[in-house]
């Protein structure tokens, strides 16, 4: 069993790899071969709007783009499982996740028939999000928004999982930084208190990956 992760944030060893990390260890307890993609090392753009995908005799569901992301969506497509990360930029996710996601999920979609299901493998897929926002305020600002993601990545045949990492700690000292309106005794309380937790879930949710 393979599976891939993919770091949509630029800071490596920040929150949202800790928790990639710890999804792939689960994914490895449960006898996975795994591999973490950074995408910030990836020379590559979004969809172009070529519709190479969706010209009759192509191969369809699988992006045409030949960049630095092709072997890494070559790799999905062989995979098991994928874990996603982003942390969550201006209510979206960053530029690097969205431009992936559009090459991956835009040659899914079947413009014959909308209800297609064209890839016909089964591939389970959890994708975490890291944010400054509260856990309480994170439903009205990104709910939508991750369902429609998870709506289109369930054309990959398998399960999709969420999980919101929220109140996240941004800088290892905040006294460096301009930071007035962030309170960074409570973050440091969520460091301490959720964050485990959080790591706690991924690990799971690694391991629960692993159950087709
Ligand atoms: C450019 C930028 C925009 C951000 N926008 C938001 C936002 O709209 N909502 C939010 O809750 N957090 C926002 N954040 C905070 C990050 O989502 C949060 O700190 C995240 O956990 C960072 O992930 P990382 O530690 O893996 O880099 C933003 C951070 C940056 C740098």
């Amino acid at each position: 069993m393979k599976v891939v992760a993919i770091n949509g944030s630029p800071r490596k060893g920040w929150n949202t790899e800790k928790l990639l990390k710890e999804a792939l260890r689960g994914a490895e307890s449960a006898g996975a071969e795994t591999k973490l993609v950074q995408l910030y090392d990836l020379k590559y753009t979004g969809c172009k709007s070529c519709f190479g995908c969706k010209r009759k005799g192509m191969e369809s569901c699988h992006c045409i783009l030949k960049d630095e992301l092709t072997s890494v969506l070559e790799e999905i497509f062989e995979a098991d499982a994928v874990i996603l990360g982003s942390p969550i930029y201006f209510g979206s996710l960053t530029g690097q996740m969205i431009s992936f996601l559009e090459r991956l999920k835009f040659p899914l979609l079947s413009y014959d028939d909308f209800s297609r299901q064209l890839f016909d493998g089964s591939i389970n897929v959890a994708f975490f999000y890291t944010m400054n926002e509260p856990k309480e305020n994170y439903k009205n600002v990104m709910e939508q928004s991750i369902q429609s993601h998870s709506q289109i990545l369930q054309r990959l045949g398998g399960n999709v999982e969420t999980y919101a990492s929220c109140d996240t700690y941004q800088f290892n000292d905040y006294s460096k930084y301009h930071s007035g309106a962030l309170n960074e005794a409570h973050k440091r309380k969520v460091r301490e208190t959720q964050f485990p937790k959080d790591m706690e879930a991924a690990y799971e949710i690694g391991c629960k990956l692993m159950s087709k």
